[in-house]
């Protein structure tokens, strides 16, 4: 089983369309494939569930469909929430949180505070959320501390910019699943899935069920992870 698996959420609009509804309607129904992945990746011992709900990039959208989905993650907040906590999530949010508008990040700051001491899957929703922002903001960090004499230049390795990262406290995903068919990374965690395997599922977001995410996690299961070593090392001692 994947120890943290990566969800690009893919597909919504097109759902929409093909039912001759607005795009807001996809997005929508996609809350339930949400619900159904939370459950599932507890169910399975999955200890960490990152979804991109809300790209950097995405701020480029029609303002109608902007906002329609800000409203939509206040309205999942107040549903979701209780529930999740009484399943013992965590939960996180990462992104430029600050573009929010101060009524979600509002609710956000609530959500995260009240699960904050729970010790099951740890969910965590990338909003306004960019690998290259994540990458820039990491290194301004560090650029910061060496300006202030904290560290030296020479002391930056992995490890140091890991932690300036938005998941620092997050194992690298092992598993990126992407759905709705197109196979590219589209600016997600850039730096964290430098060894996560990736699946490419061509089921829409609002139909990916259980049968769907177990293909995924089946996928998962049949490979053998290298990390850059040779199969017969893998095999010898582990990796
Ligand atoms: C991409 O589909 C999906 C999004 C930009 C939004 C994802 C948001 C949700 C599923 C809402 C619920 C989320 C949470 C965390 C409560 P798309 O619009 O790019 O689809 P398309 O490629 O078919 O146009």
């Amino acid at each position: 089983m994947p120890r943290h698996v990566a969800i690009i959420m893919d597909g919504n609009g097109r759902w929409a369309k093909a039912k001759n509804k607005a795009r807001h309607a996809g997005h929508r129904a996609g809350v339930k494939s949400v619900r159904m992945s939370v459950e599932m990746a507890a169910e399975r011992g999955v200890e960490y569930l990152t979804l991109f709900a809300f790209s950097s990039e995405n701020w480029a959208r029609p303002e109608e469909e902007v906002s329609a989905l800000m409203n939509l993650f206040v309205e999942a907040l107040r549903r979701e929430v209780a529930e999740l906590h009484r399943n013992n999530v965590r939960l996180k949010f990462v992104g430029a949180l600050d573009e929010l508008n101060p009524g979600l990040r509002n609710k956000i700051a609530k959500a995260e505070a009240k699960t904050a001491g729970n010790s099951g899957l740890r969910l965590t929703v990338a909003i306004a959320y960019g690998g290259r922002w994540d990458i820039v903001q990491a290194t301004r960090a560090l650029a910061r501390r060496v300006a202030e004499g904290e560290m030296a230049v020479d002391d930056i390795g992995d490890r140091e910019f890991a932690a300036e990262l938005a998941l620092s406290e997050t194992p690298d995903p092992d598993l990126l699943i992407r759905t709705g068919g197109e196979q590219r990374i589209s600016n997600f965690l850039l730096w964290n899935l430098a060894y996560a395997e990736l699946w490419f599922s061509d089921v829409l977001w609002p139909e990916f069920d259980r049968e769907a995410f177990d293909l995924a996690l089946s996928f998962y299961a049949s490979k053998q992870r290298r990390f850059g070593h040779t199969g017969d090392q893998v095999e010898a001692v582990g990796c």
